[in-house]
């Protein structure tokens, strides 16, 4: 495979547990993505099921939504979306947190953009020779509503032995400071895994769990840097690297695409969260797609 990064930029990756890649993406192509983006909400039905998203409530929110979702594009909503009366106190678009988890592999839009052959490049340059493209979401971080995203570590979320979970940050959007970027800590992924969230069976009823592995805090925000892209960026993160992003309190939005990619050669334990159903199954990121 043809190799992408410079050896400047994999020796930064191995590092810092992360890497910005600025101009990795045309904005054009950003543009689309937002575009199906929004033409998934706006074919969701916000009556027939209401699905809300936050970190901190991860495991009262895996409910079958969340656990089916690893084989559909599902809207997520925000906290806030709604008032007592269960009526949402914006338009639909402006109450999304997030769309997941298999867009790429259901939406043509979606799957052109991740399945691209730079793409599967980068991760041959990071140690990913045979990524595959596990789950997708696009989060909206919308204005004023955008929540904050606990300071937590990707392989808690998708675990392999051994761990190689990476995730793959495209900014749809500028992401400022004021709209809620990232904030990660350099080098900080030279570190244990927290927790492990697991499905306690393979039934959706049997729920989910936290599994503390190690009861060392993660570290605050205060000792994160934040870390500012252009549209078009794409950031690298390690599966062991503490990253947080902040609550959005400015009026523009923030959209962001991400891509979690592990090895097809590391094994993926029936607990993970995250089960496709047969009929879609998990592809590579070097798989060829329609242009
Ligand atoms: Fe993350």
């Amino acid at each position: 495979m043809p190799r992408v990064l410079s050896q400047a930029q994999v020796d930064r990756y191995h590092a810092d547990g992360f890497l910005v890649i600025p101009d990795a993406v045309d904005p054009a192509d950003c543009a689309e993505l937002r575009a199906a983006a929004l033409a998934i909400v706006e074919d969701f039905n916000p009556t027939a099921k209401r699905t809300v998203f936050t970190t901190s409530e991860q495991e009262r929110t895996s409910n079958d939504e969340f656990l089916d979702s690893a084989s559909r594009s599902w809207c997520f909503f925000e906290a806030d979306a709604f008032d007592a009366d269960g009526t949402l106190r914006q338009s639909k678009e402006l109450s999304i947190n997030k769309l997941g988890h298999a867009m790429h592999d259901l939406d043509p839009t979606f799957e052109r953009f991740t399945y691209r052959p730079e793409l599967a490049g980068i991760a041959a340059d990071v140690g990913l020779p045979d990524a595959i493209a596990l789950q997708s979401m696009y989060i909206f971080k919308q204005p004023h509503i955008g929540g904050e995203v606990g300071c937590h570590q990707d392989s808690t979320f998708l675990y392999t032995e051994p761990m190689t979970v990476t995730g793959m940050w495209f900014a749809v959007e500028d992401a400022t400071r004021e709209n809620g970027c990232l904030w990660a800590k350099p080098g900080g992924h030279r570190t244990t895994l927290r927790k492990q969230f697991r499905r306690r069976g393979p039934s959706n009823d049997a729920g989910t769990e936290f599994v503390v592995l190690d009861d060392e805090p993660l570290p605050a925000p205060a000792d994160l840097v934040p870390v500012e892209v252009a549209t078009g960026t794409l950031v690298l993160l390690h599966g062991l690297l503490p990253h947080w992003s902040d609550v959005n309190r400015s009026a523009r939005s923030r959209h962001a695409y991400t891509v979690h990619c592990v090895s097809a050669s590391a094994d993926y334990p029936a607990w993970n969260w995250l089960q496709r159903t047969a009929d879609l199954p998990l592809r590579r990121l070097d798989s060829p797609v329609a242009a």
